[in-house]
């Protein structure tokens, strides 16, 4: 009996040694949601470890800026111009034996961009349209809508071949697939959407009929056939032109030429003899 009060004090003031020296972060705020600019703090309590020094991270990369060698149970952050590049979590950690650290989220609209903002595809083939987003928390959710008149008509995923949209938290992408040139041609608008609220891009979609796509190789071959004709009617204009040339004028320079080629030809023949 004794015995086993013993183990149980011992047990006991293990815990509240435990307990006692278990080191608590207090944070303040404990997020910060669609904020411009926020000061991030942690406090460092119910500890008796000393303490190095402080830093911050975010997203896991150090911020040089923020290390510090004080030893301080208190440290904060202060961020200027919150955009989503700025979102993420943040982290202060505490340079005790073992270290210690506490995460502040900084949640932000999300950003969302147009892979690119004019897009074009030929008439029966596909398009293919594309939007990115950036930021913290990433759209938990993405949204395609066509303009028509200034109002939105949404476009629903799977009721027909004609749409279909594959969307990740950090990207979607709609294909419309049998383009038509009556129907298909217009602003597209994607819109992801966070706990915090959301935003859209525009695309623009032209489509070309399949004549069209046709015109590039047709100019080419109009021009070769031109070029051909060109030339043929210049080659047979100029040939009675030469022959008239060469009764007149310029026959002379030829003529002695020869004479000449001849003579040297005599030359050497009389030499080799
Ligand atoms: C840190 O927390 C302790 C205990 O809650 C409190 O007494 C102290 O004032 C806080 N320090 C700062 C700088 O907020
Ligand atoms: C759209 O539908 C296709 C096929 O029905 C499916 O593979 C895809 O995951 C769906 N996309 C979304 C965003 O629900
Ligand atoms: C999207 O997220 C995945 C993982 O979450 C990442 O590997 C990929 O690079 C991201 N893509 C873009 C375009 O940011
Ligand atoms: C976030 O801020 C923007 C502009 O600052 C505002 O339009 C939007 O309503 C806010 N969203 C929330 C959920 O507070």
């Amino acid at each position: 009996m004794k015995l086993l009060w013993a183990v149980s004090a011992l047990l006991l003031s293990c815990w509240r040694a435990n307990a006692s020296t278990a080191p608590k972060i207090l944070t303040d705020p404990s997020e910060v949601l669609n904020q411009t600019s926020a000061v991030l703090s942690c406090n460092l309590t119910e500890t008796t470890l000393p303490i190095k020094g402080t830093y911050w991270t975010h997203n896991g990369k150090v911020l040089e800026d923020s290390k510090s060698t004080e030893a301080t149970a208190y440290t904060s952050l202060r961020l200027e111009k919150i955009t989503h590049s700025s979102g993420g979590k943040y982290e202060c950690v505490f340079l005790t034996e073992p270290q210690v650290k506490e995460t502040i989220e900084v949640k932000t609209l999300p950003h969302v961009a147009a892979y690119k903002h004019s897009e074009h595809g030929n008439e029966k083939d596909k398009a293919m349209m594309v939007c990115v987003s950036h930021g913290y928390p990433l759209p938990t959710d993405w949204f395609w809508f066509k303009l028509e008149d200034d109002s939105q008509q949404p476009i629903i995923n799977g009721t027909s071949d004609k749409y279909e949209i594959k969307s990740t938290p950090n990207k979607t992408t709609l294909t419309i697939n049998d383009l038509s040139i009556q129907n298909d041609i217009g602003y597209y608008v994607c819109s992801g959407i966070n706990e915090i609220g959301k935003n859209s891009d525009q695309i623009h979609l032209r489509v070309r009929s399949r004549l069209a796509a046709l015109w590039p190789f047709l100019g080419i071959v109009a021009e070769v056939i031109i070029l051909v004709t060109i030339i043929f009617i210049y080659e047979k204009r100029r040939k009675p032109d030469e022959v008239t040339d060469d009764d007149d004028s310029g026959s002379a320079p030829l003529k002695s030429n020869s004479t000449a080629n001849h003579k040297d030809k005599n030359v050497r023949q009389r030499n080799s003899n």
